[in-house]
């Protein structure tokens, strides 16, 4: 019903220079794994095994990630070391992986909108790789094909975020159905704190419905020359189609150097390393 999984990966990750000037960001590893292998094991865990990356120049690495390595894996066959592939195989065992390239960095509602051709006309989920989340009991996106089916409409992930960080996130302002399920009335891209209507945040899971790729088409760029997957989804939540889910589950923003630092410490104390 809902099987594809994007992946907006073309992104510079300047924030990260020097490590990131011929590295993908995604790469960066926490603890031994990459961070977008994290985001890839989420989606297969919520059923989603059709995976599209939207890629662009310097993003190679991801490629060979999801593929196998012949020379290496003939290399340590046998040995103790093997295990240390096991999550990965795992994933290209069950998953397919395409990849399109976004040719000029024009915003993530652009890099979605590129995203078409692998998708096309089924609903799907959008991953941002740099939004590293743990969830409670089941993963988030897991948790938000739950709500997909109880609504039949997109659905973006939300958490509380101070007030003086309204600046850095999709905001949105909603109507309660229950405790974590609410209706999207209004939603605005980055506003300042006198601007925002609530400080609840967009994080980066999406669900979105295949319309979306229409409204992308008319959505015109912001004031930075960026299309904003917020601004399409206003259309949609004006006709009462995006439902925001509060997540049960961590979440951290490995896309700042203090947020990675405190994801890697959570891995290590959570899942330990030898
Ligand atoms: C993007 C979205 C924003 C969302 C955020 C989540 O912003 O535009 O609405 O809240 O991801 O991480 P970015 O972080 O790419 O600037």
């Amino acid at each position: 019903m809902i099987n594809k999984c994007l992946f907006p990966v073309a992104g510079y990750g300047t924030r990260f220079l020097p490590a990131t000037k011929a590295m993908p960001k995604e790469m960066l590893p926490i603890l031994n794994k990459p961070l977008v292998q994290y985001g890839v094991e989420e989606a297969l865990e919520a059923g989603l095994t059709n995976i599209g990356f939207v890629t662009g120049r310097g993003k190679r690495a991801i490629e060979d990630h999801f593929d196998f390595n012949y020379e290496l894996e003939h290399q340590i066959e046998g040995t103790g070391k093997e295990r240390l592939l096991a999550d990965i195989r795992n994933l290209i065992r069950h998953c397919t992986f395409s990849y399109t390239r976004q040719g000029a960095m024009r915003g993530l509602g652009h890099a979605i909108h590129s995203g078409y051709t692998l998708v096309g006309e089924e609903p799907f989920a959008v991953v941002l790789a740099d939004d590293l989340c743990f969830g409670e009991k089941q993963g988030v996106l897991a948790q938000m094909v739950g709500v997909f089916k109880q609504f039949r409409c997109s659905v973006v992930a939300i958490e509380e975020v101070p007030e003086e960080d309204t600046d850095k996130y999709g905001i949105i302002a909603v109507d309660a159905i229950t405790e974590r399920i609410f209706r999207v009335t209004d939603m605005v891209e980055k506003p300042a704190l006198d601007q925002a209507p609530s400080n609840l945040a967009i994080v980066g899971r999406y669900i979105l419905t295949p319309d979306i790729f229409e409204i992308l088409s008319t959505t015109e760029p912001d004031a930075s020359g960026e299309v904003q997957i917020t601004n399409a989804l206003l259309a949609q939540a004006r006709q009462g189609a995006v439902m925001a889910y509060k997540f049960r589950g961590k979440r951290f923003d490995c896309g700042s150097v203090p947020g990675f630092l405190e994801a890697t410490n959570y891995c290590y104390e959570r899942f330990g390393y030898e």
